[in-house]
């Protein structure tokens, strides 16, 4: 009789422990150990013998050829963006999101518009003509665009190698299951072996492959950290639902920077690529009103402005009522409270209530002074011009700290035709090219700003 092995795997951070235990040692979660088969005996051998395929030797890094590696140029100049400048032939790419989030769509775009490429969409999730339904509001499908709905990796990998496509897409690795590991799809050692054998024919192959993953409740890709380990990218398509803005972001990558965003629009024919993120997030208007004030933020390394509101008004009922969304209330707090005691400003007494426009989230601190700015518009009831915007970091003290990247914050506010830009004193000569059309204040204090609002 064949022996089946088996061993408690944590379903929360793919820990794994040969005896059940109630606490996770590693990632402190109650009750997350589950028993799962890890294989059969007779595919052990085959296992075994696979690494052993390949007989190799340390060489002297300065021996090492350096091949002109070719990245697949997609039409989607975002993702060429995020991917550090295409796709890597042989590289293994997670793209995670909530659900309806867009990742099907986005893959599914990316198979139709890239037509001159044999290309295979694996879908364990839709079947063929839920596919066709959806791909006919996208695009047109090129010549060579294949689908295949299926979850064993095996057959998968059976009819990839038969194929041979330029490009595999797998929607998503939840759902498959590998002949190798007993254990149901979606669990821990499955999502784990068949990533490994997807990232093995990637490597042989020199194939790329995008593999979606869903995410969990708080955030991380469904069941293992240990898949970004594995895998050569991770990129995380977020956003909220309520509004059409998707931000596509790099949490890792061996072949480029991790700190690269892509944002498109979800339209009613797929996504749109957003190539100037400052227009759709600023409203114009005919006359501003008090409480609003554009700040200059970071997403990775693109600068663009965005728009902040304030409302506050006196507090009829008893404790006054803080409110922010997009921005730390906690951080409003502070800021609240150094406008209190440095100006004196009577906020005490006031509902403050704090939006940031398009439904994105901000953790750039250089949005401060457009949040100081946008707070005392509405308290004093003056409207800020709406050819002013503002970037800095407020302390403590009330003193206007310098921000990263001030350059590039200061080229994208002239760009979109800005007269005057309040950066910090302590950024000062970094800015001072003689060419620019926009006006640089400089202020060191919060107080230094009041005077402006209303001019
Ligand atoms: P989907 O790609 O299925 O999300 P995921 O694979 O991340 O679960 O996207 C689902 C949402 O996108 C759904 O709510 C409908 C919307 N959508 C559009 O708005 N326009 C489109 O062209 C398509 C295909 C989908
Ligand atoms: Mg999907």
């Amino acid at each position: 009789m064949s022996k089946i092995k088996s061993a408690y795997f944590c379903q929360s951070c793919g820990a794994q422990s040969a005896k059940w235990v109630g606490k996770c040692p590693v990632c402190n979660e109650w009750n997350t150990y589950v028993e799962e088969v890890i294989e059969k005996e007779e595919t052990k051998i085959s296992s075994k013998s696979f690494s052993t395929k390949r007989e190799s030797k340390p060489i002297l890094l300065k021996q090492v050829e350096r091949q002109n590696i070719e990245r697949i140029i997609t039409e989607d100049s975002e993702l060429n963006r995020v991917l550090g400048g295409g796709i890597v032939p042989g590289s293994l790419i997670l793209i995670g999101g909530e659900p309806g989030i867009g990742k099907s769509t986005l893959m599914l775009q990316l198979a139709l518009k890239l037509s001159a490429r044999k290309i295979l969409y694996v879908s364990g999730e839709e079947s063929e003509m839920q596919i066709k339904m959806r791909a006919e509001r996208i695009a047109p499908p090129g010549d060579k665009c294949f689908i295949y709905a299926e979850t064993n990796t095996q057959n998968i990998l059976k009819q990839a190698d038969a194929l041979q496509p330029d490009l595999i897409i797998v929607d998503s690795v939840q759902t498959l299951h590998s002949s190798h590991v007993e254990s149901p799809p979606g669990s821990v050692s499955q999502i784990r072996e068949c990533t490994g054998e997807f990232q093995r024919f990637a490597k042989e192959t020199n194939t790329p492959i995008f593999l979606i993953g869903h995410i969990t409740k708080d955030g991380s890709i469904a069941g293992p950290k240990l898949l970004e380990h594995i895998v050569d990218t991770v990129l995380q398509f977020e956003g909220d639902r309520n509004y059409s803005y998707r931000i596509l972001r790099t949490l890792k990558n061996r072949f480029g920077s991790a700190s690269e965003i892509g944002i498109y629009e979800m339209l009613g024919d797929g996504l749109r690529e957003v190539l100037n993120p400052s227009e759709i997030l600023l409203t114009t208007r005919e006359e501003q009103p008090s409480g609003i004030a554009i700040a200059s933020m970071m997403e990775g390394m693109r600068p663009f402005l965005i728009e902040t509101q304030a409302l506050v008004s006196p507090a009829f009922y008893g404790t006054p009522q803080r409110s922010a969304t997009g921005f730390d209330v906690r951080r409003l707090n502070m800021l609240l409270a150094v406008l209190e005691k440095r100006i004196g400003f009577r906020f005490g007494v006031k509902d403050v209530f704090l939006n940031i426009a398009g439904g994105i989230r901000v953790d750039d601190p250089a949005i401060d002074l457009g949040v100081v700015a946008a707070l005392i518009s509405s308290y004093e009831d003056i409207a800020i011009s709406p050819n002013y915007c503002f970037t800095g970091e407020v302390g403590l003290s009330g003193e206007v700290r310098a921000v990263s990247r001030i350059e590039q914050r200061i080229a994208e506010a002239e760009k979109l035709g800005f007269k005057k830009i309040f950066i910090s004193g302590y950024n000062g000569k970094a800015s001072g090219s003689s060419k620019q059309k926009i006006e640089i204040v400089a202020v060191n204090k919060v107080q230094d700003l009041i005077r402006w609002i209303g001019k």
